[in-house]
């Protein structure tokens, strides 16, 4: 939600902020700017894409420096336009021209915004954002770190701050809390941004900022110290991060893209987790915690959206191979609603980013109450991942597609694993496990066959494409597989689309079909896929169209069906990650068909760091 990418070195920085812009427009696209210091500050900012940016940036010849700051922003206070855009500065009339770009939220900007006025400050933007550099003005005193550090203590709410002033040429003031923020080291070069891709290109040795710190940035010195200016250790790293894996290649869109790497993505999310012969799953990051796993009481799955529909395959998951009692809540809902942790309760967070804002409240609620916190996790330092006891890694590869589909896959995963490691050491057998070992060492030929679908299903789609309602049905654990087909194809393409046990449909929802109506039903062989054609034959005699999922071998299905996807035949707790392929493809093709800006949604950001 919102990107930050800024530089301070020898070289000419603003095409390198423009290209570190690029790789961070998929955290929010409805505006951009760039501040550049030169002798004097210049800011251009614009309403619009990056590619808007560049052709304003192409008209100034003269917009240089090699100190610098950019921004490419989702709204949350004011609405997208060219004074809104980030970055802020402070009133020219007060001489130490102040620029800043921030991510998240001021909670108390309307307090200090009135404060400041009383003190003559006027207020361009309707943003929270340009309150804070007005105030960092107000108590700048000639040392920008100062003046950072006494402003961030007035304030509350959520911040990944970079900061520069005309005064202080050739400086950077960087500052995070609840957003994530890192710094790149590079050779007498420092990248800040909000996340690694706009790092990996120019130096893999990066420190992640903790909450409450600021960093203060030359081209030949770093320091960190708290708001309170004691002094931080910081910790460099070795970033894991191929810079192909954040390269379209031959797609036209990185949505596509991830879906047709998720056979590849799944092998890495395996790779030294299963010994099939022993039947035991290998998680060496939950290895010491493992008795208060098996000798958990109750688990509760928290996340939001795609990640929560995840955790909905998890709980079937863990009830039926662990035996757990388990429960899933939206995050954003269990933070507020005075949840009960009760002693041996493992709260389990799922996260691609690990940075959304609902889940870690949730997160850090449930913690202080008391409970085991684990993660699974994408990105690797993400702040779940630094929060939580411990912890599971998706090993997707970074996910750049706003609507998140491999991501999906490596949760439902990992929580396969969980859940088997758990079981293993509860009821299950040695035979049993190895049996599903080996189907899940299979997988990834099996998804092959599944993404191999595409064509197929762009040729369907073309039928219902300008339907503008569509019902996605199915039951136990395709239940939540039904729900994210619904999402995905809202979330892109703007149809509107629910998706519901196929046994709710008739209490209520079942109304709304009418002549032609499209209605995807997971319809694989499992226990209850009599019971689903039953459904498919109550939405076909009130004239829907069913476009059912279906098992290979099962002919039969066309007599029920308009239309139906055949995929590969696997064990039942291990369909959604079969079945979820055809409803991501469909979904992609419907957006595209429709002309659609796939990765890059309206309204939409790829991760969600406000509450
Ligand atoms: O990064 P997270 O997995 O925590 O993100 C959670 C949701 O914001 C995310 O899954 C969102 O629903 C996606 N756009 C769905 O495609």
């Amino acid at each position: 939600m919102c990107g930050i990418v800024a530089y301070v070195g020898h070289k000419p920085a603003r095409s390198l902020l423009l290209e570190g812009l690029k790789r961070l427009e998929y955290r929010g696209y409805d505006s951009a700017g760039m501040a550049l210091m030169d002798g004097s500050l210049k800011v251009t900012k614009t309403v619009g894409r990056v590619r808007v940016l560049e052709e304003l940036l192409a008209q100034q010849p003269d917009f240089e420096g090699t100190t610098g700051m950019a921004h490419t922003r989702w709204a949350t206070h004011g609405e997208p336009s060219d004074v809104n855009a980030h970055p802020h500065v402070d009133d020219p009339t007060r001489g130490h021209r102040i620029a800043l770009v921030h991510n998240g939220i001021i909670e108390n900007y309307a307090a200090i915004k009135t404060y400041l006025a009383d003190r003559g400050h006027t207020f361009a933007s309707e943003t929270d954002t340009e309150v804070l550099t007005r105030l960092i003005s107000e108590l700048y005193a000639g040392d920008l770190e100062t003046a950072v550090q006494a402003a961030l203590r007035e304030v509350t709410g959520a911040y990944a701050i970079v900061v520069m002033s005309e005064r202080e040429p050739g400086v950077l003031v960087a500052a995070r809390k609840g957003s994530p923020l890192m710094v790149g080291v590079g050779q007498d070069e420092y990248i800040v941004a909000s996340d690694s891709s706009a790092i990996v290109a120019h130096t893999t040795q990066a420190i992640t900022l903790e909450d409450y710190t600021v960093a203060r940035v030359t081209r030949d010195s770093f320091r960190t110290t708290t708001i309170d200016n004691v002094p931080i250790t910081p910790q460099v790293r070795e970033l894991e991060f191929d810079l192909e894996q954040i390269e379209l290649g031959d797609y036209e869109h990185f949505m596509l893209k991830e879906i047709c790497e998720q056979p590849a993505a799944l092998r890495r999310t395996l790779k030294g987790r299963i010994d099939v012969r022993d039947g035991q799953v290998v998680l060496g990051g939950i290895a010491e915690h493992a008795r208060s796993l098996v000798r958990a009481r109750r688990i509760i799955f928290l996340g939001q959206g795609t990640a929560l529909h995840a955790a909905m395959v998890g709980e079937y998951l863990m009830e039926d191979l662990a035996k757990i009692p388990t429960e899933v809540e939206f995050a954003s809902e269990f933070r507020y609603r005075n949840p009960i942790i009760e002693d041996r309760t493992v709260v389990i967070a799922i996260s691609q980013s690990g940075e959304t804002a609902d889940t870690i409240a949730a997160l850090q609620e449930a913690k202080q109450r008391g409970a085991l916190a684990l993660g699974l996790v994408n990105v690797v330092g993400s702040t779940v991942a630094r929060e939580t006891d411990a912890g599971i890694y998706l090993r997707v590869g970074p996910e750049i597609g706003v609507a998140s589909t491999k991501a999906f896959l490596g949760q439902v995963m990992v929580a396969t694993l969980l859940s088997t490691f758990i079981g293993r050491r509860r009821y299950l057998s040695g035979e049993y496990v190895s049996e599903l070992l080996r189907e899940l060492e299979a997988l990834p030929e099996r998804l092959e066959r599944a993404v191999a679908l595409s064509e197929e299903i762009r040729d369907v789609c073309r039928t219902y494409v300008e339907r503008e309602n569509w019902l996605f049905l199915g039951r136990g654990h395709n239940y939540p597989v039904a729900l994210e087909g619904a999402l995905k194809l809202k979330e892109i393409s703007y149809i509107h689309a629910e998706g519901m046990p196929a046994a709710e449909m008739k209490h209520g929802p079942i109304a709304l079909i009418d002549d032609g109506m499209p209605v995807v039903v997971l319809a694989t062989r499992n226990s209850q896929y009599e019971k689903v054609v039953s459904n498919i034959q109550e939405v076909r005699s009130r004239g829907g169209h069913v476009i059912a999922v279906a098992t290979e071998g099962d002919d039969a299905i066309r007599e029920h069906c308009e239309d139906v996807f055949f995929v590969p035949d696997i064990p039942e707790p291990l369909q959604p990650m079969l079945t979820v392929v055809p409803l991501q493809l469909l979904a992609y093709h419907a957006a595209v068909l429709r002309g659609k800006d796939v990765d890059k949604p309206r309204n939409l950001a790829k991760s969600v760091t406000v509450e």
